[in-house]
């Protein structure tokens, strides 16, 4: 059965019940506080868990240190990720393809989870990377300007470009700008939205009657970079795979991608997926740059950030101290607690907090400092290098050119 048929039988059996959790590209909502139920989604939507063994096997393979994210289960379920591996083992190309919805110039702490795993990925395994940001979809959803868009792809890259990819490794691209010069693109892009039909997209998206055909057509623009015959002037004429690292919502759009591929003779991509990192209010939703309020962003000054923690990162710590003391803290809801499982590198330091925490022999204001060390230093490191990329740096990752492979 192919992956969408399959994902739509699951939806049948398993989905959108009163007390599933909402997970699409545009609503993160769970009815729980500890966050979305993960290996539920699992089931619903057919990827397999990152288990062990494949942990064990990744290691053998790169003969690398695993990252912090890949330890903890941040990036958690996949979509053949073991066949990446065997390619790699034997020394056969893959290629690695991101992207960003650019919908407000301050990207949030948030992003950072699939950018900077991607950043290791490639220098783990040495390979091209393709990052798509797509002003395109915002333009189609939002209601903001193509003038706008334009300096708000500028400002986004600029936080890309921070987390410090190697530039004769990478094509960064806007759908506006890039499309439109490249005719292998745009036809790949018409080969996919002739294999989808309304009602499949509609089945996968959830899109209605009235909404604009645009939206309708956007899912084969985020599905063309996942083929190697996209980008001709880096790959050549040669069928190279792809790797897809994201946060699980935009998992939909490469179902739907892997479904098409065969069809166009083309490699299905590998996916990795993580979880959400989540909304200052709690686990519930995820951090968004639509609610400011939710989010810490790379642009806020070490004052925003020690106030934003101070008055609204959700705590799982009791009433009073006395009670606190007695009881500990719950660091299954602490959303201090969990930024740090998110950006504290050093594991035996996390262990020992969240026994502390859960004990009650510290405090929620300890573990507040402690966050906001972390973010502060995170943050203001990024703008440093943020401050670096110049407008000339950015030509040279957008330019569509032949980087440092040959295939
Ligand atoms: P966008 O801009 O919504 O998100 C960009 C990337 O960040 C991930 N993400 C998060 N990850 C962890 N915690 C969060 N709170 C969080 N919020 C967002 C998203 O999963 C995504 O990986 N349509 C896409 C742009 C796109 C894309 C792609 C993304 C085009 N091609 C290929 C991934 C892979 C979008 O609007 O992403």
């Amino acid at each position: 059965m192919s992956d969408v048929a399959e994902c739509v039988e699951r939806l049948e059996i398993n989905g959108d019940k009163e007390n599933d959790d909402v997970v699409d590209p545009w609503t993160v909502v769970s009815k729980s506080d500890s966050g979305i139920d993960y290996e539920k989604l699992i089931k619903r939507f057919g990827s397999s868990r990152i288990d062990e063994e494949l942990l064990e096997r990744f290691t053998r393979v790169t003969g690398k240190p695993l990252h912090r994210w890949l330890r903890r289960g941040i990036f958690f379920s996949h979509r053949d990720l073991h066949r990446i591996l065997t390619q790699h083992e034997q020394g056969k190309p893959f290629y690695l393809y991101t992207g960003r919805g650019p919908s407000s110039e301050a990207m949030h702490v948030g992003h950072l989870v699939p950018f900077v795993i991607t950043k290791w990925l490639q220098d783990v395994f040495n390979v091209p990377l393709v990052i798509q940001l797509t002003d395109d979809e915002k333009y189609l959803w939002r209601d903001v300007s193509m003038d706008s868009l334009a300096s708000i792809v500028k400002e986004n890259v600029k936080d890309i470009i921070a987390c410090g990819y190697d530039v004769e490794k990478t094509f960064i691209f806007s759908d506006f700008q890039f499309v439109g010069k490249c005719p292998e693109f745009y036809r790949n892009m018409i080969r996919v939205a002739k294999c989808v039909s309304f009602n499949q997209a509609k089945g996968i998206f959830g899109f209605g009657d009235s909404d604009p055909i645009g939206k309708i057509m956007f899912p084969a623009v985020q599905a063309t970079p996942s083929f190697s015959s996209s980008f001709p002037f880096i790959f050549g004429s040669a069928n190279v795979p792809c790797l897809v690292p994201c946060a699980i919502d935009q998992d939909p759009y490469f179902r739907m991608t892997r479904d098409v591929a065969p069809r166009l003779g083309c490699q299905k991509p590998a996916l990795m997926h993580s979880v959400f990192f989540p909304a200052l209010q709690g686990a519930r939703t995820k951090m968004s740059s639509s609610d400011p309020l939710s989010s810490v962003f790379l642009s806020d000054t070490p004052k925003q950030i020690k106030n934003k923690i101070n008055k609204y990162a959700f705590s799982g710590g009791q009433a009073s101290v006395q009670e606190h003391r007695e009881k500990g803290g719950n660091c299954e809801v602490d959303i201090s607690y969990q930024y740090l499982r998110f950006f504290l590198e050093d594991d035996d330091k996390l262990e020992q907090i969240r026994k502390d925490y859960s004990s009650g022999a510290m405090l929620t204001g300890e573990l507040k400092k402690v966050l906001i060390d972390v973010l502060q230093e995170l943050v203001s490191t990024h703008q440093a290098r943020r401050a670096e990329v110049t407008c000339d740096v950015i030509q040279r990752f957008m330019e569509p050119r032949k980087l440092k492979f040959s295939f």
